[in-house]
C-alpha cells in the first residue's frame, strides 16, 4: 500500500486521465492522500500545448525530485503529453525521475509502480497500445459530475498544435462501452457527464462505433447525435455536455438533437482561433470565417439561446494588426458567452514552427489584454440580461466563497448562487430567479 498524490496540468482530458490513474491505483490497493507532503508516490500529469505549460510541469517535477532527499522512500513520476513528446530525454531534463508514461499507456501505471518497488527503474513507457475497455472505464469521482472519453487522439493537424503528435491517431470508443461506463457512473450518483474528444464531432467517422442493429428512436443518422441520444436515455443522467466542437460538425441534425434530448445542455464550446481567413488558412483549421458564421447560425436557428464559448490564439506567425482587428470584430459579432485567449507559442516539429514567430511578446500581451477586456464586457452584458429571468441549475452544493449559500451551474455553465431553504439537495435541477449578476456569477432565489 502506497500513499499517492496526483497533480494535474493541462486540459479536461488530462483531468480525466488523472481520475483514471487514481481509480486504477486505488483498485491496486494504494491510497489517495490530500497533499503531496503525505504522499510516498507523486504523479505529475503534464501538458505540452504551450511552452509555459511544459515549463510549469518541468519546474514541479524538478522540485519533487530534489525534495526526495527529505523523503527517501518517495517515488516521483511523470505521465501525460510532455512525456510523449520528450520520451527518454525527460530523464536528462529531470534527474532522479523514477518513471515517465505517455498518455496512451497510463493504464500500465500500477504495474510500473510494482516494478519500481521491486528495485527497477527508471522506467519509460511511451507506447501506443491503450489499455482494455475495462481499465479505461475506471472512475474515482465523488461529486455529481464526470468526464468520459469518447474519442482519443486527433487527425486534424492544425499547424500550430502539438496534440496530434502526442495523443496519436483519432480513434472513437464503441458506443456500447461509453454507455456502459456512464450507466455505472449513474448508479454511483453522477448526474452530469461531459463527453471528451479533441474534435468531438468526428466521433464515429473513422472507425465503427455502433452495434449494427442500433436504431435511433428519434431517427438520427450521425454517430454523435445517436450517442447523445443513447446517453440521454440513461436513467439518472440529467445533464450532458460535449467538447470540443468544430464548425463542420455543427449540423442541423446535431442542433435538433441538442434541442430534443432533454439532458443535453444548450452549450457548445466551438474554438474559432482567429477571425481572419488568411490566418485560419495557415492554421489549417478547415473553415473560413463565413463557414464559422454559418455553423453558429445553424445552431442558433434551432436553439436561439445556446451558449457558445470559444478559444482564440493571438500572435500567430504573421498575424497583422488587421488580422487581429478581424478577430476582435468577429468575437463581438458572435457574442461569445466565454472565451479562452492564448498567446501563440511555438511548438517543436509543428508546421508553424517553420515560420518566424514574428509578433513580439509585448504585442501578444497587448492583443490578449484587449480581447480579455472586450470579453469581460460582453460576459457582463450577457449576465446582466438574465436579471429578472429564471434559469435552470444543477445543484452542486455549498458555495465555497460563502458557506451560508449554495451554488449550481446553468446550462451555459455559469455559476449561480442561491439561499437554500432546506428543500434543495445536491444533484437536483431547480429553477432560480436571478436578481443580481457579476461577470462570472449569477445570484438569485429558488422558484417554487
Ligand atoms: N482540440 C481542441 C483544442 C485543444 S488545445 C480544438 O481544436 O478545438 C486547446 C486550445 O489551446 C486550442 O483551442 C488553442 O486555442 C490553444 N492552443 C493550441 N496550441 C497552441 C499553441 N501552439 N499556442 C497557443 N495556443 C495554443
Ligand atoms: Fe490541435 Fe487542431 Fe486537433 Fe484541436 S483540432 S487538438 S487544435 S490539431
Ligand atoms: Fe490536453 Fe495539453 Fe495534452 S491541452 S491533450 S494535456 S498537450
Amino acid at each position: 500500500m502506497i500513499k499517492f498524490f496526483v497533480k494535474t496540468y493541462g486540459c479536461q482530458m488530462n483531468v480525466r486521465d488523472s481520475g483514471l490513474v487514481t481509480a486504477l491505483l486505488i483498485k491496486h490497493g494504494h491510497v489517495a492522500v490530500a497533499t503531496e507532503q503525505e504522499a510516498d508516490l507523486i504523479v505529475i500529469n503534464t501538458c505540452s500545448v504551450r511552452g509555459k505549460a511544459e515549463d510549469k510541469a518541468l519546474g514541479k517535477l524538478r522540485l519533487m525530485t530534489i525534495t526526495k532527499k527529505e523523503f527517501p522512500n518517495r517515488i516521483v513520476g511523470a505521465i501525460g503529453c510532455m512525456v510523449q513528446r520528450l520520451g527518454e530525454d525527460i530523464f536528462d531534463k529531470v534527474p532522479h525521475l523514477d518513471f515517465a508514461i505517455g498518455p496512451n499507456r497510463i493504464t500500465s501505471l500500477p504495474g510500473i509502480i510494482d516494478a519500481i518497488q521491486a528495485g527497477q527503474g527508471p522506467i519509460c513507457d511511451v507506447g501506443l497500445d491503450k489499455g482494455t475497455e475495462e481499465e479505461l472505464s475506471a472512475h474515482s469521482e465523488s461529486g455529481i459530475s464526470a468526464f468520459v472519453n469518447i474519442l482519443f487522439g486527433c487527425n486534424r493537424r492544425c499547424t500550430y498544435c502539438i496534440v496530434p503528435s502526442v495523443r496519436g491517431t483519432e480513434w472513437s470508443r464503441p458506443a456500447e462501452s461509453i454507455v456502459n461506463e456512464i450507466k455505472v457512473l449513474a448508479d454511483n450518483g453522477i448526474k452530469e457527464v461531459t463527453l471528451l474528444g479533441q474534435s468531438v464531432m468526428a466521433y464515429g467517422k473513422r472507425n465503427e462505433v455502433h452495434p449494427e442493429d442500433y436504431i435511433s428512436p428519434n431517427g438520427y443518422i450521425e454517430p454523435l447525435s445517436r450517442l447523445l441520444e443513447a446517453v440521454n436515455n440513461i436513467e439518472g443522467i440529467n445533464r450532458i455536455r460535449f467538447t470540443s466542437g468544430h464548425p463542420s460538425g455543427c449540423t442541423i441534425e446535431l442542433a435538433k438533437a441538442m434541442r430534443e434530448l432533454t439532458a443535453v445542455c444548450a452549450h457548445m464550446h466551438l474554438p474559432v482561433q482567429s477571425g481572419s481567413d488568411s490566418i485560419l488558412k495557415r492554421m489549417r483549421r478547415g473553415y473560413t470565417v463565413d463557414e464559422y458564421r454559418a455553423a453558429v447560425a445553424r445552431l442558433r436557428n434551432v436553439l436561439p439561446d445556446i451558449a457558445i464559448t470559444t478559444d482564440v490564439i493571438v500572435g500567430f506567425p504573421g498575424e497583422t494588426e488587421e488580422d487581429f482587428e478581424q478577430t476582435r470584430a468577429l468575437m463581438n459579432e458572435i457574442g461569445f458567452n466565454n472565451a479562452f485567449i492564448f498567446k501563440y507559442s511555438t511548438r517543436p516539429s509543428t508546421p508553424a514552427a517553420e515560420w518566424e514567430d514574428n509578433v513580439t511578446d509585448e504585442e501578444k500581451m497587448n492583443r490578449n489584454q484587449i480581447l480579455l477586456k472586450d470579453q469581460d464586457e460582453r460576459a457582463s452584458a450577457i449576465s446582466n440580461a438574465l436579471i429578472g429571468k429564471n434559469v435552470d441549475i444543477l445543484v452542486e452544493g455549498v458555495s465555497s466563497r460563502n458557506k451560508d449559500r449554495w451554488m449550481g451551474r446553468t446550462e451555459a455553465n455559469t455559476i449561480t448562487v442561491f439561499e437554500n431553504d432546506g428543500t434543495v439537495k445536491v444533484g437536483d435541477i431547480i429553477k432560480v430567479h436571478i436578481n443580481r449578476a457579476t461577470i462570472f456569477t449569477l445570484y438569485g432565489e429558488i422558484v417554487k
